[in-house]
């Protein structure tokens, strides 16, 4: 009687095993027929009420009955971990040979390349692009530009002031006399740069920003050549007809000296942050050298003339791109400089 149920939970549970569709229900099989309350454990129980001989017999049909469920499951159960396996495989393979993404490309940023275009353009001009400082002497910054010490222009231009009687250039014009003692005349220069100015730090005013510094001396220079150099300066620059106007302007070392303004391109006249509600935006002051400045650098101011002028390019690069507010542009947020 035993041995025939033994057989047939053998059958049984065989059969369950190679059906199992999961994991899950191999393991419902495995509590059923090998648990500890299971089917074999229930038989074993009634065995031990049997005569010693017969128990014996039936203790090792039992015992062969359970070593092959657990062969069997066993086999099952590795199967399931194969299918598993070549399922994660393929779900997570990976082509070891293709090519790895390279680093992410940056660009230049806005000032960098309006300084670039700058320097192409005065180039084919036939100016030379020169570097001087940005921790300059009182010397260059004022005195040779025709600004000594007493002149009230000083407090124009608030100054970062060093140890020693050094500075922080507040303009790109000391290199017109860095570049007037080593070039000598006739010359033609730009010298673009950064600048500082000790200022309270609004939409429209920076600590530290950039300049494009022009200058050219000549025989017969005037106030002609200045503007049309200027004219062609803002056609290349904004690819489009700006409105400008030009007011007297004053700085020591210019004389006559102007105010080249163009109308806000934020605005468009109205008035705005950016151009303080003028609705123009001072872009490029200008004139002619004043003569203490040339003969200060060693050139005869009865022989030579010239014109200069300052090109706020931070500014420029505001009106180019419509940015309102001059902090964006060195507070180093990617997601701003991504733009452009
Ligand atoms: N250096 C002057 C400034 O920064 C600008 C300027 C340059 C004016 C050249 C005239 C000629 O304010």
């Amino acid at each position: 009687m035993l041995d025939q149920s033994i057989q047939d939970l053998l059958s049984r549970s065989l059969k369950r095993i190679e059906a199992a569709q999961s994991p899950a229900e191999l393991e419902a099989v495995r509590v059923d027929a090998l648990g500890r309350k299971g089917a074999l454990a229930a038989f074993s129980k009634e065995m031990g009420k049997l005569p010693p001989d017969e128990r014996k017999r039936i203790g090792m049909v039992l015992n062969q009955a359970k070593q092959s469920l657990e062969s069997s499951y066993e086999s099952r159960e590795r199967a399931f971990a194969a299918d598993a396996l070549s399922a994660r495989l393929d779900a997570e393979w990976l082509d070891l040979t293709l090519p790895a993404p390279g680093p992410r490309r940056g660009h230049l940023h806005p000032i960098t390349r309006i300084q670039r275009e700058l320097e192409d353009l005065f180039g084919s001009l036939g100016f030379t692009v020169l570097d001087g400082p940005e921790v300059e002497t009182e010397y260059y910054n004022f005195d040779a530009l025709n600004i000594p010490a007493t002149h009230p222009a000083r407090d124009m231009q608030d100054t970062f002031w060093l140890d020693g009687g050094r500075l922080l250039r507040t303009h790109t014009s000391p290199v017109q006399v860095r570049g007037m003692e080593r070039l000598g005349p006739p010359l033609r220069m730009i010298a673009p740069g950064r600048v500082f100015r000790n200022e309270s730090v609004d939409a429209s005013h920076e600590h530290t920003f950039y300049q494009l510094e022009g200058m050219m001396v000549d025989r017969n220079v005037s106030v002609g050549n200045l503007i049309y150099f200027m004219k062609t300066l803002l056609t290349a620059i904004f690819h489009r007809d700006v409105t400008v106007r030009l007011r007297p302007g004053y700085f020591p070392f210019v004389e006559p000296g102007f105010e080249l303004d163009i109308q806000c391109l934020i605005c468009g006249g109205p008035g705005c942050p950016v151009c303080k509600q003028s609705g123009w935006v001072e872009l490029l002051p200008c004139g002619l050298v004043h003569p203490n400045v040339l003969r200060t650098s060693g050139i005869d101011p009865a022989v030579w003339g010239g014109f200069a002028f300052g090109l706020g390019l931070t500014r420029l690069v505001m009106m180019r791109y419509g940015i309102d507010d001059i902090r964006q542009l060195q507070g180093g947020d990617l997601r701003f400089l991504e733009q452009f």
